[in-house]
């Protein structure tokens, strides 16, 4: 099995979502990985590795809080976000980023690292061992890796009640059944403790915790960016993408059940803020 098609889905029809949504990602996750930052903050000086790194801003980040003798490398399997990770940090006049292709699961990730960080990236691994296994080998004895996951579905509603309404009204396609690529296992692949506990320690890990983290996510500045949010990313737009021209024709509809979900999350100034709930998962490689 390769993964090409995923390969490709997050160089062309993600990115183009990714970007379009790019502020809300940006800021949002931000508030997440800030609060991963406090507790676990990045050694002045270390070697750090942010896998799957995306539009680069977290890489930046940690790049700031390790200082000039430390360097902060981004990888990502997708060349379109890698670009833009290489514009941010010439924007940011940054000398200790790097940022490469390559992929995760298979490809030599130029360590060792004192430490690995992940921000919602390993979800959407194909093979997700082979990936915690790459990425253990990269890091340096005693190194610490360093990911955030989301929980279970229920505890996502802006994901997973946007997910049942489509599905109540789209007819879903696996992705089996569909030659359109497709983003991978999805957000919710890595929620059960138990099972992510035994991957990481069948490939090497020890140590491993998990701390919950809930907070308030914004997922758009009005009820109609909520609703174009959901219709894109997660779950629901992969419904109704994958459902070809039937998910195109069932939009209208899906749109109306979309906004009754989405206006219970609605704040006083119009602003949508919807509850979220994730794992910040630690693990170290053996000393
Ligand atoms: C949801 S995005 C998260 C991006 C970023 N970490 C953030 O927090 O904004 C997942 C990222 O993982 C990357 N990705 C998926 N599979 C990968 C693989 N096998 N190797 C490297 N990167 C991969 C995608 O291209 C995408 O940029």
């Amino acid at each position: 099995m390769t993964n090409e098609v995923v390969i490709e889905a997050w160089n062309t029809v993600l990115f183009d979502k990714f970007t379009r949504f790019k502020y809300l990602f940006v800021e949002g996750y931000a508030a997440i990985s800030e609060q991963v930052f406090e507790r676990h903050p990045p050694p002045v000086g270390s070697k750090i590795l942010d896998v799957g790194c995306g539009f680069g801003d977290c890489t930046v980040r940690i790049a700031k809080l390790i200082g000039d003798k430390g360097i902060a490398s981004g990888v990502d399997c997708a060349s379109n976000f890698i670009q833009q990770c290489n514009l941010l940090a010439e924007q940011e006049a940054l000398n200790n980023t790097k940022f490469f292709v390559a992929d995760i699961e298979v490809d030599d990730l130029s360590g060792p690292y004192d430490q690995a960080f992940a921000r919602f990236g390993t979800m959407f691994f194909n093979m997700p061992s082979l990936a915690m296994k790459n990425i253990r080998l990269s890091l340096k004895p005693g190194g610490k890796f360093t990911q955030v996951v989301w929980r279970k579905r229920e505890a996502n509603p802006w994901l997973h009640d946007a997910e049942m309404c489509v599905r109540n009204i789209v007819p879903v396609v696996s992705h089996d059944e569909t030659d359109a690529v497709h983003c991978g296992p999805g957000p919710f692949s890595m929620a059960g403790p138990d099972m992510v506990s035994d991957m990481l320690k069948a490939v090497g890990f020890e140590r491993i915790q998990f701390e919950r983290f809930d907070s308030e996510i914004c997922i758009g500045r009005n009820l109609d960016e909520a609703i174009q949010f959901a219709l894109e990313i997660g779950p629901a737009g992969e419904i109704i993408r994958l459902a070809g021209e039937e998910g195109q024709r069932l939009k209208g509809q899906v749109e109306k059940g979309l906004a009754d979900v989405i206006a219970k999350f609605e704040r006083n100034d119009g602003t949508i803020w919807a509850p979220s709930s994730a794992w910040f998962i630690t693990a170290f490689n053996p000393s």
